[in-house]
């Protein structure tokens, strides 16, 4: 008889950014005003017309268990959306699971495939929960380390260098969350040479796929090599698309038998996703696009103003991203530096300083697999951004 823990909970790292988001939390509650780029959502409301339909449901009895793995009239939706948006590429509804946020399909694949001795590739950096999720189930992540020079994206002879036989799978995400990089469809064409050679999973996370900017050509990597067509699985949302992180609905575009093993999963744990939600995300699909793309200028015009201000800082490094609403400095720049009794050795300590002496709240790339960078999201208004940049750059001027 024993109370303990799982062992496998000592594998999972607790999030490394709760120390700064604390701390913010804290100065917040003592008055101090903070200017945070450290939100991963949208700052928008859910367009009117989605919490209509949602509403309405409500009233129409939207009060059952679904399909586990989503109403079939939101996969027929799902379906169609995804064929437009990716160049006529058909994922039938029986090849869709729709689960509580894309957090949760990745989740749900990572219950179905991963196990002791597997390996998944993952490119760094990467969104936090990917490792996560591979140790929690006993898996382990091989962290392959990407170049700001390339963009930072996964390189062809990166990929093949970092396969064995233990691996399972891969996982890319573009564009991608911390970077805002996006593989370009020859970068995917170079990934997708590797993969046929092989035998391994490829998971791509498109969460952000309809946040591109400045005329970036997106396209999935099933688009660049249909042929790949059993072995990978898209990931996909209304979160940051719709401005819907609050209502969780997220789900897989994947082969058949994919679909079914994680469709054994889901009954297993919450069934279908909130049924209203459901509704919700239907008139996401469905409906027009106007609030959308007024959401994404909006980005555009801020991702201007936040990248080129920061660029323009000493110190500090910053590309133009391709998508997301992230900016991802370097801050290398300024180690060494001192203010008062601080000297800035590491990313972690830049955004202690920052927080601290700009009262601007960012994240450092640590956690992401990538020291040496911060990330500043830009889903917050211009005005913010404006007052943001101006406060760095007066705690950088009193460096020394
Ligand atoms: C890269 C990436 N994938 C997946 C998710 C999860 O999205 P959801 O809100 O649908 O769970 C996020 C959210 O931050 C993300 O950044």
């Amino acid at each position: 008889m024993t109370r303990s823990l799982a062992t496998r909970l000592q594998s999972v790292q607790p999030s490394a950014t709760l120390a700064i988001s604390q701390r913010a939390a804290e100065l917040r509650k003592q008055g101090i005003d903070i200017i945070s780029f450290s939100l991963g959502e949208p700052d928008f409301h859910t367009p009117a017309h989605i919490r209509e339909a949602a509403k309405r449901a409500i009233d129409e009895g939207a009060s059952h268990y679904t399909a586990v793995r989503g109403m079939p009239k939101l996969r027929e939706a799902i379906s169609a959306d995804s064929k437009k948006r990716r160049g006529g590429l058909v994922h039938t509804p029986d090849e869709i699971v729709v689960s509580v946020g894309a957090k949760h399909s990745l989740f749900n694949l990572a219950l179905a495939l991963y196990e002791e001795g597997d390996e998944v590739i993952i490119p760094a950096p990467y969104w936090v929960s990917y490792p996560e999720q591979v140790r929690m189930l006993g898996g382990t992540p091989v962290i392959v380390e990407t170049r700001e020079e390339d963009g930072f994206v996964l390189t062809a002879a990166a990929l093949e260098q970092a396969l064995t036989p233990r691996t399972k799978a891969l996982i890319l995400c573009t564009p991608s969350n911390p970077t805002g990089s996006a593989y370009t469809p020859t970068q995917l064409a170079a990934l997708a040479e590797v993969a046929r050679r092989h035998d391994f999973w490829l998971i791509t996370d498109e969460i952000y796929s309809r946040l591109v900017y400045g005329g970036f050509e997106q396209r999935s990597l099933l688009e660049v090599a249909p042929d790949l067509r059993d072995r990978t699985i898209i990931v996909d949302g209304v979160s940051k698309t719709h401005a819907m992180t609050g209502w969780r609905v997220g789900w897989i575009l994947a082969p058949k038998v994919i679909c079914d093993a994680v469709d054994m999963v889901q009954s297993q744990s919450t069934t279908n996703p909130t049924a209203v939600a459901q509704f919700a995300a239907l008139a996401a699909l469905e409906g027009p696009d106007d609030a959308f793309d007024a959401m994404h200028a909006i980005f555009d015009e801020r991702r201007q103003v936040m990248v080129r201000g920061l660029a323009a800082l000493p110190g500090l490094r910053c590309r133009m991203p391709e998508g997301a609403f992230y900016a991802f400095p370097s801050v290398v720049g300024l180690y060494g530096k001192t203010v008062g009794s601080h000297t800035l050795t590491d990313d972690v300590s830049v955004a202690q300083w920052l927080l601290e002496e700009a009262r601007v709240a960012v994240v450092p790339g640590t956690p992401f697999g990538a020291p040496g960078y911060v990330r500043l999201s830009y889903a917050t208004s211009t005005e913010l951004i404006r007052e943001g940049l101006k406060r760095i750059g007066d705690a950088l001027a009193a460096l020394r």
